[in-house]
């Protein structure tokens, strides 16, 4: 037997999920494993033989590496000699200087890292990526592909992203062959969007180098590294192979970022039956010792593995804060589809979002799921709306900004006519206008035509095999009419040359000036310091499209003043059997019509025809000394002969009232006034009328909508604050009301 209840829940999306119990030999096992080794060092004349229990004898290849070129030997004896709860604690304290917990935390080995971050909870880990991170300044990078790899769609696409503030895109390609046309299509969309965003192509090691060396691309990040000897073998690398690779990108001045992330030793069958955790440190170790400024973590393309075990999504926050324990600037994941409940990706997020990295997403997906060709995005274009609420409400600069659709229309446009003209300077096969339009205004690669995939490859070897570079490119864009664009590119040429954004965690501004942890240091100490949202940026992530002026909230409740409804003397007791309806201060006057759109004076014809019907008298008083519904229903009733009334607020809200009843006690309240119709209206009269003549009618039924308050709460609150304008410290006062009763 089961309840409704659990049917019901297990229809939900996050029951679509894979859990599973750890079982440590096979690597499920995020932060702790049996295998894996206790903290140690051992240091003879300055050398390492002894790393976490493992005499150097018996070193891997990473063992090696990490012993000669990752741990600072001038510190190891001093912070291995430090308990790892004291170096967490010096952490999160935010008096303690971050560049001595640095220093510290340089000299520590692999199982000692693990063993700091496993003493933090989720908040620790927060606050340490809040402090360590390297660049003051929060980024993201953005995700653009398509299925049909068409050169317009990624132009436009990555023009969009430019403009909507991502600080780098990347693309990869579904066949290997076209990673010169994407990665050519990204470059001159991102430059028509803002100039200075970086792009790169994700591909093969040799293939991505040579994209580089021509110039059309300007990071590098997939430089993949795995903490077991066995995963990098089979990735056809060591840690030295890789370190050599770095310095080869370096020196033709592209930016190199390393990849490695919790998960993908157990995915590739070489976990050694060691945590998720202490491979990662291994490799964030190997990352520094190749000397790469940067590392993309956070599991990135494994991230349903960890994911699928008990402290999986800790444990990735726990590796993107070890990276930045260990000075590496941090693209942190949230890259890869890893949920399939909504809840639960965005509680993921906040883990990054909240404390802020320096590429909060390493890859937002900004083109549809389907069209996400590195396996669909956890977050993509579809949810932008919702991102920048997100930054709204906590007011977190999560690098993205809103953009008026005219201004995306406006950029795609120019991105894809620029990608055409590229082509045909170049001699690639022609764009068509019929595609640059579809480009434009498409939602996914569905709405373009399909290509002749063999031509466009043909042009890509080819333009792999010759001279031609970014100068080449420059060239045909210059001369097909966009000078602006040109100049962009050439300024990408250009600061390849400079290398400033060689630095660390370097991106762009507006103005092609690099913002770097050098330039532009992380120097949060606790509250009043580090980053804040301010000034243009702060309104940017306030002016969200969909916010409107409060007036229009209650424009269509304000019309001209009820043509029939006049004030005439002050209410008198009456003494017959009657229904007096007080009305609220503005009603008919400064509003006259209720949320519900209905005209007051027909509310007050329903009222008094309901009321009329059961042959009882009515009068009307307005009560201007309150705008509380109870109260006025409550005035009305010490005036009503039957001792009876009908409150009304000008939005619609009414209660019957008796004058012996509390003043916060009722006969029968309507306290949902957009639920109420002009036939609920004239079934209040009846029953007011009801209780006048001493019988006991049924309640008026009324329907509860539960989003009712949420939908309409501004436009309330707007509401009432009219009516309390109107109230005057004057008693009440009788209505003349020009009406007949009908029959
Ligand atoms: N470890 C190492 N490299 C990874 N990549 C993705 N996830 C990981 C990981 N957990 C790299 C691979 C992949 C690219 C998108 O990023 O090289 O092809
Ligand atoms: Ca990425």
């Amino acid at each position: 037997m089961t309840t409704s209840r659990a049917r019901a829940r297990a229809a939900r999306d996050i029951n679509r999920e894979t859990f599973v119990e750890p079982w440590p030999e096979a690597g499920l096992t995020v932060d702790h494993s049996p295998a894996d080794p206790q903290p140690g060092l051992r240091m003879v004349d300055g050398h390492i033989v002894e790393l976490d229990g493992r005499p150097r004898d018996a070193f891997d290849l990473i063992d090696h590496f990490i012993a000669d070129h990752a741990i600072d030997r001038r510190v190891a004896a001093e912070a291995m000699a430090l308990p790892a709860l004291t170096l967490a604690r010096s952490a999160v304290a935010i008096d303690v200087p971050v560049a001595e917990v640095r220093r510290l935390i340089g000299g520590c080995t692999p199982a000692r890292l693990v063993e700091i971050v496993n003493t933090m909870s989720v908040l620790e880990l927060m606050m340490v990526l809040a402090r360590f991170r390297i660049r003051r300044t929060p980024a993201n990078q953005a995700h653009v592909t398509n299925r049909r790899e068409h050169p317009a769609l990624l132009a436009a696409d990555a023009a969009e992203a430019a403009l909507r503030g991502f600080a780098e895109v990347e693309t990869t390609v579904g066949v290997a062959r076209a990673a010169p046309l994407n990665a050519l299509a990204i470059l001159v969309g991102a430059q028509t969007g803002r100039g200075g965003v970086l792009t790169q192509c994700s591909i093969e090691e040799s293939q991505g180098l040579r994209l580089a060396i021509k110039g059309l691309t300007s990071y590098a990040e997939t430089l993949s590294v795995y903490g077991t000897e066995g995963s990098f073998i089979d990735g056809d690398d060591t840690p030295w192979s890789k370190a050599f690779l770095a310095a080869a990108y370096a020196s033709r001045g592209v930016k190199v970022r390393f990849t490695s992330g919790t998960g993908s030793e157990a995915l590739m069958g070489h976990a050694e039956g060691c945590s998720m955790l202490y491979l990662e440190a291994r490799c964030l170790l190997v990352t520094r010792g190749a000397g790469s400024q940067g590392v993309q973590n956070g599991s990135i393309s494994c991230i349903a593995l960890p994911e699928s075990l008990p402290g999986g999504v800790r444990t990735v926050l726990a590796e993107n804060a070890l990276a930045a324990l260990l000075g590496l600037e941090v693209a942190s994941g949230n890259d890869a589809l890893a949920s399939h409940s909504a809840i639960r990706k965005s509680a993921k997020l906040m883990l990054q979002f909240i404390p802020g990295t320096d590429f909060i997403f390493s890859g937002y997906s900004a083109v549809p799921r389907r069209d996400n060709l590195f396996g669909g995005g956890n977050f993509d274009v579809d949810d932008l709306d919702d991102y920048a609420v997100l930054q709204r409400d906590m007011l977190i600069d999560g690098g993205v900004r809103s953009v008026p659709e005219p201004d995306v229309v406006a950029v795609r446009q120019r991105a894809a006519a620029a990608i055409q003209a590229t082509y045909a300077g170049l001699g690639f096969p022609p764009i068509s206008d019929a595609e640059v339009a579809a480009a434009v205004t498409a939602y996914s690669a569905d709405d373009l035509p399909e290509r002749d995939l063999t031509a466009d490859l043909a042009a890509a070897d080819a333009f792999m095999r010759d001279q031609r570079s970014i100068i080449d490119v420059v060239d045909v864009v210059s001369r097909a009419g966009f000078a602006d664009v040109a100049e962009r590119l050439m300024m990408m040429g250009r600061q390849r040359v400079v290398g400033d954004y060689l630095q660390p965690a370097a991106i762009f501004d507006a103005g092609f000036q690099v913002r770097s942890a050098i330039n532009d240091a992380n120097d949060y100490a606790g509250p009043g310091t580090g980053y804040r949202l301010s000034g243009t940026r702060l309104a940017e992530v306030c002016r969200i499209p969909q916010q409107q002026a409060p007036q229009a909230f209650i424009e269509e409740q304000i019309g001209p003043p009820a043509p029939r409804l006049a004030e005439y003397a002050p209410a008198r007791r009456g003494s017959q059997c009657e229904v007096v309806i007080g009305v609220g201060p503005a009603f008919g006057v400064s509003l006259t019509r209720t949320i519900n759109g209905l005209e007051h004076e027909d509310v007050l014809m329903a009222l008094l025809n309901g009321i009329a019907r059961q042959g009882v008298m009515a009068r009307i008083v307005r009560v201007c000394h309150t705008s509380d519904c109870a109260a006025i229903g409550y005035a009305a009733a010490q005036l009503s002969g039957s001792g009876v009334s009908i409150g009304i607020q000008s939005r619609g809200t009414t209660v019957i009232h008796r004058r012996d009843l509390p003043r916060l006690h009722n006969l029968e309240l309507f306290s949902q006034s957009p639920a109420l119709t002009l036939e609920s209206y004239t079934a209040i009269g009846r029953n007011a009328a009801g209780y006048a003549r001493g019988l006991t009618p049924q309640p008026v039924p009324v329907t509860v909508d539960n989003w009712a308050r949420l939908r309409l709460i501004v436009k309330t609150a707007l509401l009432h604050r009219r009516e309390t304008d109107a109230v005057r410290p004057v008693p009440p006062i009788e209505l003349r009301f020009d009406w007949e009763p009908d029959a």
